[in-house]
């Protein structure tokens, strides 16, 4: 950079040396020419329009003499002319270089040099028009000339009007350079200049288009700015047997590491439809250079493709399902039991249970899946069953003054909802599920049997509730502990009442 400026007010100077040099020896010469030269052609200098004859039987002579001297005024112009235009682009170079360095608004001086320096062109080329001709009234021109100025106005009514749309388009400053806009009507790119005729954008095709200020200054425009972190959304389906919380998961680990992909904001998956032919969703993430859309959005599509692969989601598509009710075949209905049964086996309430009894609480059971975040049951509700977890996770919280506190985290073999069941008492608090949980819901009824062949469970099943009832109470209450046992007598009491045992 410093060797450019340096090339350039080296430049610069010369030519400024040049110019003034000729400028200074064109009075010599015309003096030379005027007492040496011309005389010999008998020609003479006279004042006013410079030479005329000495005798008037000589018109060619006069002619001659008469483009001589125009020659010199017109030199002189010209030289003078090149050195406010060379002055002004040196200035003009001078500034834009610390403003290029400086703003982030670059184009906006830009566009400011191209007008002031016609502005400087016009002013300067009068003025020195006025000193070579000092007897042309020029006033005329800008008032009287009413031809001149619809002509001129004519011929520059575009010119204008998108110089003047410019202006308003660098003060409101709706994009930059480097931004993406789509322009209704126009196009899509890359803005690649911005300048007093209009901007040029670099379309997705590394096709060049110029839209002039006038036409842009009517046109819709989308502009994505380039610092900033703007969002994609990408369409895709599932079928329905596929789950929704398992989806968003997935999708969303798969969309996070894509490239271009911002990681400080986290992807969206959400449900937009659901779908005659699946449940259609979309994702929404936010891209570090949006410039690359195109590529990130072919990326994240394939993406989800392989992770759908990989974990056996399907893609929906248009089907027709005929669903016939057939009767559940005996076998899968016995497995199912089993598998339950297996599973109840595993809680530490049912331990002492018996294989039979077991398989009897199996079968009145049943499964029941809920979305991360559900609540699976909720404080102060009437609550006639209870839930062991067979896949997932749960918090129990109840609600302090500002806040939901969690008293504890249930998973898998865990069981909950039990309080209610047995005493018949409202849902002490409110379970809600951590992640996908599948629950085993077991009703008051299917309970009965089992109490009254279990008289010892009544009272394991009291002990565990009165350690949950202890979390349960407020921190002030003192007297939980103290009153522990006869408490679980009054639990026991109730339980038996409930269902009715002696
Ligand atoms: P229930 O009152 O029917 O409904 C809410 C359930 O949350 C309750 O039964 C218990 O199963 C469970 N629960 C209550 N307190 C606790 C606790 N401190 N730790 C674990 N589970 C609890």
């Amino acid at each position: 950079m410093a060797s450019d400026l340096q090339k350039k007010a080296v430049t610069f100077v010369i030519f400024l040396g040049m110019v003034i040099l000729v400028l200074s020896l064109i009075p010599v010469l015309e003096n030379w020419l005027r007492t040496a030269v011309l005389p010999e052609f008998g020609l003479v200098f006279s004042k006013g329009w410079g030479l005329t004859p000495e005798s008037a039987e000589l018109p060619m002579h006069v002619t001659y003499a008469a483009v001589l001297d125009a020659f010199f005024h017109i030199i002189t112009i010209v030289l003078w002319m090149a050195l406010v235009i060379a002055t002004v682009r040196f200035v003009a170079f001078l500034i834009l270089r610390t403003a290029y360095r400086t703003s982030s608004q670059p184009e906006v001086f830009s566009l400011l040099k191209t007008v002031s320096s016609i502005v400087i062109y016009i002013i300067a080329f009068f003025v020195i028009f006025q000193t070579q001709y000092p007897d042309v009234p020029l006033s005329p021109l800008f008032t009287g000339s009413t031809i001149l100025g619809i002509v001129v106005g004519l011929a520059l009514q575009e010119t204008l009007g998108n110089l003047f749309a410019g202006i308003a388009m660098q003060a409101d400053q709706p994009f930059q350079v480097g931004d993406v806009v789509a322009i209704t009507n126009r196009g899509t790119g890359v803005v690649e200049s911005v300048s007093w005729r209009g901007v040029k954008v670099r379309t997705f095709q590394n096709k060049l288009l110029i839209v002039s200020n006038a036409v842009l200054a009517k046109e819709m425009i989308e502009v994505a700015p380039k610092g900033n972190l703007n969002a994609r959304i990408v369409f895709f389906n599932t079928v329905y047997s596929a789950s929704p919380a398992n989806t968003i998961h997935r999708v969303r680990e798969a969309v996070r590491q894509v490239e271009n992909v911002s990681p400080k904001l986290r992807p969206v998956v959400r449900i937009r439809n659901l779908g005659d032919n699946g449940i259609d969703w979309e994702v929404k993430y936010w891209l570090e250079d949006y410039k690359k859309h195109h590529d990130t959005d072919a990326l994240v599509r394939e993406r989800i493709w392989y992770v759908f692969r990989r974990e056996k989601v399907d893609f929906a598509s248009p089907t027709l399902v005929i669903q016939t009710q057939d009767k559940v075949p005996e076998i899968a209905r016995e497995e199912k039991v089993n598998i339950r049964s297996e599973r109840l086996s595993r809680v530490s309430i049912f331990a002492p249970l018996s294989e039979d009894e077991l398989e009897q609480l199996a079968a009145a059971s049943n499964g029941r899946i809920y979305a991360p975040g559900e609540a699976i049951v909720r404080k102060g509700q009437e609550g006639t069953s209870m839930f062991v977890i067979i896949r997932g996770s749960v918090r129990v919280q109840i609600p302090e003054s500002t806040y939901q506190k969690t008293l504890g985290k249930l998973g898998e073999d865990d069981f909950f909802g039990e309080m209610s069941l047995l005493t018949g008492e409202p849902r002490s608090a409110s379970v809600i599920a951590e992640e996908e949980t599948e629950v085993l819901r077991i009703e008051k009824d299917a309970m009965k049997p089992i109490f009254e062949n279990n008289p010892t469970l009544v009272q394991s099943i009291c002990d565990l509730i009165e350690e949950r009832r202890i979390q349960l109470a407020p921190e002030t209450d003192e007297n939980v502990e103290e009153t522990g046992s006869s408490r679980k007598g009054v639990v026991v009491r109730s339980i038996k009442r409930f269902f009715g045992l002696n």
